[in-house]
């Protein structure tokens, strides 16, 4: 099965918007001279108030715009929230889904995401749902149960249609930001249970479809023997996404060249 490559950085709460903008400037620069990007869907993904400027910055050149969460109302009295629509008229494809920050820190849950999730299919945009597990829960031999139910809850009501179009990216949450990225083999091992279930919910026709990133301190000194797995399609960057040289280098590898 020949699944397309997917790098996306997320920035996180990095990169106001002129930052943002020299940081696109700087990729296209990059990409100008390197067939790379081309071979693999790049995505990048601001916080929300610098959206705009990237998605102007990011015209016709093939890096993509996503966002870093997305409320599952229309519209409404939700303060500080941010819909679907919104993010669709400003020109987003992509929106991350469930990242652990959201879960250790902001009260999400597989029922949130399941709602968020949604939210991003009725609007056109292609999620990228987070799983994965914590230190402990690797440690106490957990790590596929845990991945299994924020699969079962978070895929909830999705047709095989919809699960097609999604992203999945598994993140242990013990290697982000950690500098500790987990080795191809334990990634590999993550992410073919994450197909398994897929197919148990979907079949393995649209398992097999599925795109499956793996996240956690991914550079580009390891990202090509990541990627190189079977069921490992692509990366979801923090840290390495700063940096123009950094990120570009990271899909360069990724794509094993
Ligand atoms: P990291 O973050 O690459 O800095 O570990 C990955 C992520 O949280 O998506």
């Amino acid at each position: 099965m020949d699944r397309k490559v997917i790098i996306a950085g997320n920035w996180k709460m990095n990169k106001n918007a002129c930052e943002g903008v020299a940081l696109v400037e700087d990729l296209k620069k990059i990409f100008a001279d390197c067939s790379c990007s081309c071979e693999a869907d790049v995505v990048v993904c601001p916080p929300f108030t610098t959206i705009g400027a990237v998605v102007e910055a990011a015209k016709n050149s093939n890096i993509k715009v996503g966002a870093q969460n997305i409320h599952w109302a229309d519209n409404g009295a939700f303060t500080g929230e941010i819909s679907g629509d919104m993010l669709k008229t400003a020109g987003v494809e992509y929106v991350i889904i469930g990242h652990s920050e959201r879960r250790q820190y902001f009260g999400e849950t597989d029922a949130t995401v399941n709602a968020r999730l949604k939210a991003a299919l009725k609007y056109d945009l292609i999620p990228i749902v987070c799983v994965g597990e914590l230190l402990d829960e690797r440690e106490s031999g957990k790590t596929e149960a845990v991945l299994s139910t924020q699969i079962r809850g978070g895929f909830d009501g999705i047709s095989g249609a919809e699960m097609e179009k999604i992203v999945v990216a598994y993140e242990p949450v013990w290697a982000i930001g950690t500098g500790k990225t987990a080795t191809p083999e334990i990634a590999e091992a993550a992410h073919a249970h994450i197909r398994k279930e897929l197919a148990a919910m979907f079949g393995t026709e649209v398992a097999e479809k599925v795109r499956i990133q793996y996240g956690g301190s991914m550079k580009a000194a390891n990202a090509r023997e990541l990627v190189a797995q079977k069921d490992i399609d692509g990366g979801l960057i923090g840290g390495a996404a700063l940096k123009a040289d950094e990120f570009a280098k990271l899909i360069c590898e990724a794509l094993g060249k």
